[in-house]
């Protein structure tokens, strides 16, 4: 795996020990890398006594990353969780990447210790749902 990959996925591991899961105890841990911006976002899931309240460590991570550039082009996606198989970002996380990502672009996912596996955007949600091409 490519160095930046590697910090990127640390930074997802560190934003995942300050998930707020009280009610899940399922924690995860996002980083996002940005187009033409060398920060890492970071993001975790912060979930909500309403439940529906609850905010995915993805969507966190885009959330950080727009109000810091405005309008963002998600080069990659990091995701971070103690689960065997490796934890997927959830659909509705994928439909809001979807605004910010190309379908070629590449989803890392970790276990604990390491990124286990690669996938593209486009093989996690082929067809998203999109007004602006209509
Ligand atoms: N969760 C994420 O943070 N990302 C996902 O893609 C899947 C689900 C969180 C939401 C909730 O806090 C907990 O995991 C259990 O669903």
């Amino acid at each position: 795996m490519n160095e930046n990959i590697d910090k990127a996925f640390k930074v997802a591991l560190e934003a995942r020990s300050n998930a707020h899961a009280p009610y899940s105890k399922f924690q995860v841990g996002a980083a996002i890398k940005v187009v033409g911006d060398d920060t890492i976002y970071p993001g975790c899931n912060v979930e909500n006594a309403s439940y529906g309240a609850t905010v995915c460590a993805e969507r966190n991570a885009i959330i950080g990353a727009v109000a810091r550039n405005g309008k963002i082009e998600i080069e990659y996606v990091v995701v971070a969780c103690n689960t065997d198989p490796v934890t997927v970002p959830c659909a509705l996380c994928l439909q809001v990447i979807s605004e910010f990502a190309k379908p070629e672009m590449p989803v890392y996912l970790g276990d604990l210790e390491s990124v286990k596996k690669t996938v593209l955007f486009k093989d996690l949600l082929p067809m998203p749902f999109n007004t602006l091409d209509c």
